[in-house]
């Protein structure tokens, strides 16, 4: 049983947010895909597509820093606001996060 947990809200949740069992030293957008949360990635998790973007809503400080390849795809000011690749997002403790919608990966001002 895992002690931590990733909480996801998104616009099926709305305001309610679901919570899953975290793996620690697995990506962030591993532990979805082992609780079968659909994904907008589309190389797997190699930090070519920017499709696995989420956004941290909470405990940002309890995640590892963002990677050279997320500056790729991610502006400092994205990086800010707390946007991350979740391929590359590893979390430590209890973390909760926004997935946006495709519409919205596909308007982000930096995406290219
Ligand atoms: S899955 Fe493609 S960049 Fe993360």
């Amino acid at each position: 049983m895992s002690a931590y947990s990733f909480t996801v809200f998104d616009e099926l949740t709305e305001d309610k947010g679901q919570s899953y069992p975290l793996q620690r030293g697995q990506t962030l957008l591993k532990n979805m895909l082992i609780h079968k949360i659909s994904t907008h990635s589309k190389c797997g998790g190699k930090a070519i597509c920017g499709h696995c973007r989420v956004k941290i809503i909470s405990a940002q400080s309890h995640c590892n820093k963002p990677v050279a390849e997320e500056k790729i795809h991610l502006s400092e000011e994205q990086i800010q606001q707390g946007w991350r690749l979740s391929c590359q997002l590893y979390c430590l403790k209890d973390i909760t996060i926004y997935f946006p919608t495709q519409d919205e990966i596909t308007h982000s001002s930096s995406f290219p």
